[in-house]
């Protein structure tokens, strides 16, 4: 019997390393929804990639709780189930300088979108995971996130909304057991967040990401993982 065809979500997938493994996805032969906030940046995204695949924009703000829940009654339009929810979309914002002067509003704005945003997209996309043989999810996170080491004072909202959202994954993996649920670092990346000095590629940043949602066993649950190899919380 034929495998069906792979179905993913991506958020923030628009640009950045998201977009990278929207591309790779769906070269695998993933039915991939392009997950972004701005129509016109996630349209144009997802036409770049059609040539590389089954490619479909999906307008969804993962920092907005109607919008998550729009996204998801849009997507049961096109599918009934999702097999891989990639939690790509990040901030990082720039005024998140020091843990003495950081603004509230700026912490709320980090944990909202970084912690929050992957827990709402995951409720609401959970219903169609369920349908899946081999469900995953893949928090995109940070080793800004990793508590083993203390903190280096660097983008302290940004490291802990990190640290939150692998809290998240460890929640989730403990209430999904038939879930393959994991958070990965994909190192210092080129991106708009990462910036031109960034020792890895898209491509090298995509990586990790790509093998956890379409390669690794289906039952390493509940893990940090960079490199294809488990790292510390
Ligand atoms: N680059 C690195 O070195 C690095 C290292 C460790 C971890 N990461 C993580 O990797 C992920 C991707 O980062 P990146 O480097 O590719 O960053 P990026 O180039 O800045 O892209 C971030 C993406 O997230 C989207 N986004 C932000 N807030 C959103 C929201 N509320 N709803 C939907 N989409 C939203 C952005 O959309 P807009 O275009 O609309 O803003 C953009 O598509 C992030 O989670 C980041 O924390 C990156």
């Amino acid at each position: 019997m034929p495998r069906k065809q792979r179905v993913a979500l991506v958020t923030g997938a628009n640009k950045g390393i998201g977009f990278e493994v929207a591309r790779e996805l769906a070269r695998k032969g993933c039915r991939v929804f392009l997950g972004a906030r701005n129509q016109d940046a996630g349209e144009a995204a997802a036409k770049k990639l059609q040539s590389e695949g089954d490619v479909t924009f999906l307008k969804i703000d993962i920092s907005k709780i109607d919008n998550v829940r729009r996204a998801a009654n849009e997507f049961a339009k096109e599918s009934d189930r999702l097999d891989v929810l990639v939690n790509n979309a990040g901030i990082l914002l720039d005024d998140d300088k020091d843990v003495l002067t950081v603004t509230p509003e700026i912490f709320e704005t980090t944990m909202r979108t970084n912690a929050l945003g992957a827990l709402i997209v995951s409720q609401a996309f959970v219903p169609f995971l369920k349908k899946s043989d081999a469900p995953r999810i893949v928090n995109v996170s940070s080793s800004g996130g990793q508590l083993t080491d203390g903190a280096d004072g660097w983008a302290p909202a940004y490291c802990i909304s990190k640290t939150a959202l692998n809290g998240v994954t460890v929640q989730l993996a403990a209430a999904l057991p038939t879930f393959a649920i994991n958070s990965v670092c994909p190192g210092w990346v080129r991106t708009d967040m990462g910036g031109a000095n960034a020792t890895r590629s898209l491509g090298e940043g995509a990586a990790g990401i790509v093998w956890l949602a379409a390669e690794a066993p289906q039952n390493e649950t509940g893990k940090f993982w960079r490199d294809r190899k488990v790292i510390p919380w």
